[in-house]
């Protein structure tokens, strides 16, 4: 056995920076004008020795989180020595306390003036975020396990196919480009991460935390909506798991040529982040943008969650078997549901842990697992009504009170032998 494998599963809950203690300095701030009423969202930038206690109350040995960083880096050039700190802090807390860190660098947000000077299709947005990852790289100390990007493939899908996040851009190719640019940033942070390790450190884990989906076609008799559910699986599922082993990314949008585009990623893994919530059908609609309408379905009867996601646990299995290609350790980075109803809760974690276990039986290599989330949070384009927390929270007061989810998920974790 390797000294990895001895290492006990990792339990943990995720969160992001930015949905927990919103930033004045990030892009995302004037972009939705929900955070107007509530820019410091659950205000958990000073409250997070309160929250950080609650991860000893769930008893997880592990906590995702990401660092802001607009809060660091408000300015082209002003960094802001106490924002890093506070990081450290945390970091530090949760050390003492036996919980190991996994720090996500980049979480969907960017410090305004980012993503107006230098977005992310510009070349000189890589040379930006490297001096970023390596300053916080070589600030912060005890962590190992490091996330570059969360859901790559999703910030570019909505800030640059879409429009409905910043950039704000409906533009493909430079979506393309900005892509590019991204997975570049990460082979290169995964080298700074892995160059200035201490050597009284076990070897660093580098990631990025990637969203995966179970995909269908709406009619499984209509020759176009399969067509689509297998050229969406491609690119959405696979593209990113074959270009860490080819160091090409290789895409094939409907009705356009197929492009293939070097990328500096190959082998730049130490274990593989899937975020996992449900199964889309596609439809072949010439009306809407590609061709391509989404709808989401109760079809094995869990109801739809508050985001409308179908709930499909045996989806979990299928993209976890996706991901074993890389040969590499699983971590499930994210999995979780928006709802008011504990006992719904209860019913989609259980069912998603049961689906890792079986997956772990029959041999796949599988890590840790995080519900995503530690609080109710901010849930982007959709405001604080998106219930994901453990911890439920009431946004008059913002007093934290546990859900019975939460007993739940500290029952599990007890009962359930994964090391
Ligand atoms: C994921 C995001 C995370 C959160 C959940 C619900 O796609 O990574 O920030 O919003 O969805």
């Amino acid at each position: 056995m390797d000294k990895i494998s001895r290492e006990p599963f990792l339990w943990g809950v995720a969160t992001s920076a930015f949905q927990l203690e919103g930033s004045p300095y990030a892009d995302w701030t004037s972009w939705d004008s929900i955070l107007d009423e509530k820019p410091n969202v659950t205000n958990h930038y000073a409250l997070y020795r309160e929250d950080l206690h609650l991860l000893k109350e769930l008893g997880v040995n592990a906590y995702r989180f990401s660092v802001e960083w607009s809060r660091i880096q408000p300015r082209e050039n002003i960094w802001d020595d106490e924002a890093v700190a506070h990081y450290q802090e945390v970091i530090d807390i949760l050390i003492e306390n036996n919980i190991e860190p996994m720090v996500t660098l980049h979480h969907f947000t960017h410090p305004l003036w980012f993503i107006k000077k230098y977005p992310w299709h510009e070349d000189a947005s890589i040379e930006k975020f490297l001096t970023f990852s390596e300053k916080i790289v070589s600030r912060l100390k005890g962590v190992r396990y490091w996330i570059t990007f969360n859901e790559p493939y999703v910030l570019i899908l909505a800030g640059y196919f879409e429009g409905c996040t910043p950039p704000g851009l409906r533009n493909v190719p430079l979506g393309m480009k900005a892509l590019k640019n991204i997975l570049t940033c990460h082979g290169k942070v995964y080298d700074i991460i892995h160059s200035k390790v201490p050597d009284s450190m076990a070897k660093p884990m580098v990631s990025v935390a990637h969203n995966m989906a179970a995909l269908a076609p709406w009619n499984r008799w209509n020759p176009l909506d399969k067509l689509l559910s297998k050229i969406a699986k491609h690119f959405y599922n696979h593209s990113l798991l074959d270009a860490f082993i080819t160091g090409t990314l290789s895409v094939k949008f409907p009705f356009k040529k197929a492009v293939e585009i070097p990328v500096p990623i190959k082998g730049k893994l130490d274990f593989f982040g899937v975020n996992y919530y449900t199964r889309i059908h596609m439809r072949f609609n010439p009306f809407k943008k590609m061709g391509v309408e989404l709808r989401h379905r109760d079809i094995d009867g869990y109801g739809l969650t508050d985001m409308g996601w179908e709930v499909h646990p045996r989806g979990l299995e299928r993209v976890l078997r996706y991901a074993s290609k890389l040969k590499v350790p699983l971590i499930i980075t994210e999995n979780g549901i928006a709802t008011r109803d504990s006992q719904r809760k209860i019913n989609f974690m259980k069912k998603h842990i049961d689906v890792v276990e079986r997956c772990k039986s029959k041999g796949m290599d599988i890590r840790g697992y995080f519900y995503w989330s530690l609080i109710d949070n901010y849930e982007w384009l959709q405001g604080l009504d998106a219930r994901f927390g453990l911890y439920k929270v009431d946004f008059d007061t913002l007093k934290r009170k546990p859900t019975n989810a939460a007993a739940y998920y500290s029952y599990l974790i007890k009962s359930r032998n994964f090391s």
